[in-house]
């Protein structure tokens, strides 16, 4: 059984968490809100709570988890001391939608957590009631989202409930995550004979490549090739899988201009209803009248790509719902946290792109 407690977000009542609090220091799993997506929490350092997480999401086991921490003193019993510039970023970004790979501590943590990496993600949410439940329960919190693995991220309880319902020991309502895509990770190296020193993304979020270089101006800010060699281990193992998906095949349609995008989804679009598919196309405010499709989503404004951010992983599920089989998608503008939006696009079309 699954229990649930609806708890205010920003005023959360510390009677409520004790419960839920409880169950993760006594192993079990919570799903709860944070600032980008649900997450689904267990406590990090014990290894049967940890492998639940695997099991209820059915994860990859290689695929590391991000642990979540309410406080910086936390941050020092799990991993190394950080570089300057990486508590720089702490400095400017914690609390808040930003994972940083730091050297893990020996024995402090379970290893299925780091999926034997040497490295540990931490991040401290800027949730109240995130923050209030790890602090309650005493724990480092391993947290991916709250989803079935290869489903789009929860943004809300009726998302986890959807995917995870009886499989997992509760549930924290805090209603509507404000971000929706899941944070920046970031890793840092330090400058060596000749060499400069470099923060890698390894996932774009909503802390942007243009807001990370001003954080650290004079270092090489990039983002990490998902092309690696076959030969080398991926620094951030989620990269590899398929991710985001909707049960239809999509594709991405990009282009120089809005009116070449819009004719091509729609030529698409009639093409598939023409075999006799079932159709959904993904746009936005602006362009929700041009279109015609079995499910036409409309996911946040052109305007403000903050707006699609949010609203992207509810669209994407849509698109299950009305048992949509061929899906086009319009890219946005890749600057800012658009670049984040493209990436998760990107993945739930498996890179299937169209230019134009
Ligand atoms: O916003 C978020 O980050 C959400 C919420 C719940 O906090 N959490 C989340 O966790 O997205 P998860 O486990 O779904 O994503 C973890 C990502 C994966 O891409 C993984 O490969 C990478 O972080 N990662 C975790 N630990 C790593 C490590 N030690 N080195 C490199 N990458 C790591
Ligand atoms: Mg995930």
């Amino acid at each position: 059984m699954t229990k649930y407690w609806k708890i205010s977000a920003s005023q959360p009542d510390i009677h409520d968490l004790v419960e839920p609090a409880l169950i993760l220091r006594q192993g079990g799993l919570i799903a709860f809100p944070t600032e980008t997506v649900y997450g689904l929490g267990a406590d990090a350092r014990q290894t049967d709570a940890v492998l639940k997480i695997f099991t209820a999401k059915g994860r990859p086991a290689d695929n590391p988890l991000i642990v979540h921490i309410a406080n910086r003193s936390q941050m020092e019993e799990l991993a190394a001391a950080p570089d300057e510039a990486i508590s720089r970023l702490l400095d400017v970004f914690w609390p808040g939608p930003l994972t940083v790979v730091l050297p893990v501590k020996p024995g402090v943590l379970s290893p299925l957590v780091t999926g034997g990496l040497a490295t540990v993600g931490l991040r401290m949410p800027d949730h109240p009631l995130a923050l209030q439940l790890i602090a309650a329960s005493g724990c480092p919190v391993a947290a991916p989202s709250a989803n079935s693995s290869g489903r789009p991220s929860p943004t809300c309880a009726e998302h986890v409930l959807d995917d995870l319902a009886g499989r997992i020991d509760g549930i924290v309502d805090g209603g509507a995550t404000g971000i929706g895509l899941e944070s920046t990770v970031v890793a840092y190296t330090t400058a060596m004979e000749g060499r400069e020193a470099v923060l890698d993304i390894l996932r774009p979020g909503s802390i942007s490549i243009e807001m990370l270089r001003a954080a650290l101006p004079g270092t090489l800010v990039r983002v990490a090739s998902p092309h690696l060699e076959a030969t080398e281990a991926p620094r951030a193992p989620g990269m590899k899988y398929a991710h985001y998906a909707p049960r239809g095949a999509m594709t991405l349609v990009q282009g120089q201009s809005p009116e070449r995008v819009l004719a091509r989804l729609q030529r698409e679009l009639d093409a598939a209803r023409a075999r006799g598919e079932r159709t959904g196309v993904l746009t936005y405010r602006e362009h929700a009248d041009a279109l015609r499709a079995d499910a036409v989503v409309t996911c946040g404004s052109l305007g403000d790509l903050e707006s699609i951010a949010h609203g992207l992983y509810a669209a994407l599920r849509e698109f299950d719902e009305a048992g949509a089989d061929f899906i086009v998608a319009e890219a946005c503008p890749e600057e800012g946290i658009g670049a984040a939006i493209m990436n998760r696009l990107r993945k739930a079309a498996a890179d299937r792109i169209i230019y134009v």
